[in-house]
């Protein structure tokens, strides 16, 4: 017996930061948006916990107990009193080490696998509160659509979409460490932010549907540090734009970056 569950990446239409806490997060209002591009983790039974990654990129995923996916069945099975010992399969379309999310895909996909596969039945309080164990977009994996997100990112609260967002992803060569684009952020802001609130409009453009005003609300406030650690970015941000993109912007912490079209053809043009 097999089972596979398929994860999506995410886009931040809105990410704002505050001061770093004393625990080394920020605190975030985290606008997540779940996008069409995903990465399927199959699990199987197996005499110990083994790990295997295929598709683009997937020559950096570690492959030892450190990925998330394999952290996400230890973590279950210590729960269940059980032994974590199960074959994972990681077959990966979500750029890696992009600001998509795909680690914490793979975290929640195998999560959600093992539960089934085990048996164990996790509530899903259980299940988000092991995601937030494991890192701070991981909860916003397991729920998916598109979310609120406050504390570090892992509170969450759902929010209404009232239409279809096209999205074009330009995935960079190499990838960021989310915690090296923070320690700029820092390094780039001299006073302390202010607290992060999410944006009313931006909310409104969600529930509304409306592209233009999504487009005309979008903020990340890692891009600055993002750029100034891959500057390149700059020209493929300024390219999406003169290709017609009504907003480009880095996703997440980076290096992927992201363009909002009017519709799919618009997408199509930004794409080639
Ligand atoms: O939670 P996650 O493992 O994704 O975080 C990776 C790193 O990103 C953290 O160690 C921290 O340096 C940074 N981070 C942060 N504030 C957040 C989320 C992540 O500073 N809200």
């Amino acid at each position: 017996m097999s089972v596979t569950v398929r994860v999506p990446a995410k886009v931040n239409v809105q990410l704002a930061v505050g001061g770093a806490r004393p625990d080394g997060f920020h605190d975030l209002a985290n606008v997540f948006l779940a996008v069409g591009l995903y990465d399927a983790v199959t699990v199987e039974p197996a005499d110990s916990l083994t790990v295997t990654c295929t598709g683009p990129g997937s020559d950096q995923v570690p492959l030892d107990h450190s990925n998330l996916a394999a952290r996400a069945a230890i973590a279950l099975a210590g729960r269940h009193g059980i032994e974590p010992h199960v074959r994972i399969h990681i077959a990966k379309d979500i750029p890696v080490a992009g600001g998509m999310a795909g680690g914490s895909a793979d975290a929640a996909g195998a999560l959600v696998a093992c539960d089934a596969l085990w048996g164990t039945h996790a509530s899903r309080d259980e299940l988000l509160d092991i995601c937030a164990e494991l890192g701070s977009d991981v909860p916003f994996s397991l729920v998916g659509g598109a979310a609120l997100g406050t504390g570090r990112g892992e509170q969450l609260e759902p929010l209404d979409v009232g239409g279809e967002f096209w999205w074009v992803f330009a995935v960079a060569d190499g990838g960021l460490s989310t915690p090296a684009v923070y320690g700029e952020f820092d390094r780039l802001s001299p006073h302390a932010p202010p607290a992060p609130v999410a944006s009313p409009a931006l909310l409104d453009a969600l529930r509304t549907g409306d592209v233009h005003a999504l487009a005309a609300t979008v903020t990340n406030d890692l891009q600055p540090a993002a750029l100034s650690l891959f500057p390149a970015l700059k020209a493929t941000l300024d390219a999406g734009t003169s290709a017609g993109a009504l907003a480009a912007l880095v996703s997440g912490s980076g290096p992927t970056t992201a363009y909002l079209a009017a519709d799919e053809a618009g997408a199509q043009r930004i794409a080639a």
